[in-house]
């Protein structure tokens, strides 16, 4: 296996806007990350992945740009961007930045000019039709948007002031190439591309049967053309890192992406846990892990992450976020750490940072969840259902401010944060986790620091044992004589089983356990408690 600095790294993503505030206008900023990179670089992150902070009118909390050449206001200046990356130079880490190139906002200039006349230049820059079909994009209706002014409908796989740039516009391409070596040239390490399968559009967008199930917006006829032609013309000429943002995909497709003889990406987020899997289904979990190892290893490299700034966190989502927190954020910590590919650490996951339940619509900002909020009682739906309905999987659980200490607004701003604070950070922040030896923070940089110990964590084979087990998840990992297995009680109750065969008769060591006293060893004969996670060296 090819081996290469990327592969070995660790990603802490910062959400910018709820990280820290310098300035107290109540949105983090990039001083604030500046200010807080120290804090990163003792958690043991090689790499930083900064949400957009491009020029934009923020109505998809900066996924719509109007300026791909400008630092956001709130964030800062392009002055301090470029200390920012000094900065994280200056500790021996990378910085990644999101490439959002499947749409822009509907105020970027190309759009103003495009939807102003049939004949303007910039109208092929964007997808127009004289009518529209039956598709849903992923926060309307529909992925078409009637404009007045020439009476015809825009394209947009996203909100309406998103619309979708056109690809096939070779003009489209080059101004795009023309932006990323603008940032790469400036130092950045590379790039988290938004949505970048749905760069493609099926031609003559012919209604689909089933029209909720928006799989048509990706992996379409063209989609590898337009990536093979970004890598010959801008990324192989830089040291760069990317990881591709995948919706829709299986391994096989996957691999076209990402595949090491590919020339198009390095690796790809896929969807088949965060969009799928809405609480924690074991079997179905199990069943993905081995499919994509099975399918990519060896190939093409894949990541390992449980939320992020779309996806609820993990200890709400997935764990117990009450009476087993520490619990279950070190037990998924093991495993996010310990499964085939890149670990991603979304800010404040690191402390076991816990999803928010806000009383009423109003105090949630996401236009996601304000969309699909008033489409559902716009259909006469009763309100505080649709509420409800919407409250697990809402993406501002995740996009609460940091908690850094238990002061007002939990140290985040010392204005009106943008998004109310979770009320838990009294118990839950960064001072509190720092000053506990046991804490998640601990147990984290402990993780990290092993797979730059070991490098069974990162390129040793993958092999699932006690696979039809409802409550624990066992697998080996191994590299040459280095020999380890993981093993995960993902459940809230005790479970007494016996280690595999060929596990129990050979001496082993406890790497690494997330419950204070390790009663796991012993014979082959264990009793794992709620959540716990341990690691044993052969
Ligand atoms: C990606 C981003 C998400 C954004 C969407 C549209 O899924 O992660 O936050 O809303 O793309 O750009």
């Amino acid at each position: 296996m090819k081996k290469t600095w990327w592969k070995e790294a660790v990603v802490y993503q910062v959400y910018w806007r709820s990280f820290y505030d310098t300035d107290g206008d109540g949105y983090g900023d990039l001083e604030g990350v500046i200010r807080k990179l120290d804090y990163i670089k003792e958690l043991g992150a090689d790499v930083v992945w900064l949400n957009p902070c491009y020029g934009s009118p923020d109505v998809d909390n900066g996924y719509d740009i109007s300026d791909y050449r400008s630092i956001m206001p709130k964030a800062g200046t392009m002055d301090d961007f470029e200390r920012l990356l000094q900065e994280v130079h200056a500790r021996g880490m990378k910085l990644i930045m999101d490439l959002v190139v499947n749409h822009t906002s509907d105020q970027h200039p190309w759009f103003v000019e495009s939807r102003s006349s049939k004949d303007n230049p910039y109208r092929d820059y964007y997808i127009w039709r004289k009518e529209a079909n039956n598709w849903r994009s992923y926060f309307t209706p529909s992925t078409w948007e009637y404009d007045e002014t020439t009476g015809e409908y825009y394209f947009h796989s996203f909100a309406t002031e998103q619309p979708d740039l056109n690809w096939e516009n070779p003009k489209v391409r080059e101004e795009i190439f023309d932006m990323m070596r603008f940032w790469l040239d400036k130092g950045i390490d590379g790039f988290r591309m938004d949505v970048i399968n749905l760069l493609a559009k099926q031609a003559g967008f012919p209604d689909a049967e089933h029209p909720d199930v928006i799989s048509y917006l990706g992996n379409n006829p063209g989609i590898h053309d337009y990536l093979q032609e970004m890598h010959e013309k801008v990324l192989k000429h830089y040291d760069v890192f990317t990881v591709g943002e995948i919706p829709f995909v299986t391994p096989e497709d996957g691999l076209l992406y990402v595949g090491e003889d590919r020339g198009e990406l390095n690796t790809l987020f896929h969807f088949e846990v965060c969009d799928y899997m809405a609480h924690w289904d074991m079997a179905r979990f199990k069943e993905i892990q081995k499919r994509w190892y099975e399918g990519m290893w060896g190939r093409g490299w894949n990541s390992q992450f449980l939320n992020n700034h779309d996806h609820t966190r993990l200890v709400t989502r997935f764990g117990n976020d009450t009476t087993f927190r520490t619990e279950s954020a070190t037990c998924f910590a093991t495993l996010l750490h310990t499964l085939p590919g890149m670990p991603y650490v979304y800010q404040g996951e690191e402390i076991g940072m816990t999803g928010v339940r806000f009383d009423t619509i109003d105090d949630y900002n996401d236009i996601a969840m304000k969309n699909k909020y008033k489409e559902e009682t716009g259909k006469g739906r009763d309100p505080q259902e649709v509420f409800e309905s919407l409250l697990h999987l809402a993406r501002d659980n995740s996009r609460t401010p940091m908690h850094w200490d238990d002061s007002s607004m939990a140290g985040f701003t010392g204005g009106t944060p943008w998004i109310k604070v979770n009320p838990n950070y009294k118990e839950i922040n960064v001072a509190a986790a720092l000053a506990d030896p046991n804490s998640v923070f601990y147990y984290y940089k402990k993780l990290i620091q092993l797979r730059k110990e070991h490098e069974v964590m990162v390129y040793g084979s993958y092999e699932p044992v006690l696979e039809d087990h409802p409550q624990l998840y066992a697998y080996f990992r191994t590299l040459g004589t280095e020999k380890w297995l993981i093993v995960l009680n993902i459940s809230e109750q005790s479970v007494s089983f016996e280690l595999p065969e060929s596990a129990a008769s050979v001496s082993r060591e406890t790497v690494i356990t997330n419950y204070p006293d390790d009663h796991a060893g012993g014979s082959g004969a264990l009793t794992m408690r709620p959540f716990e996670a341990v690691i044993y060296r052969f």
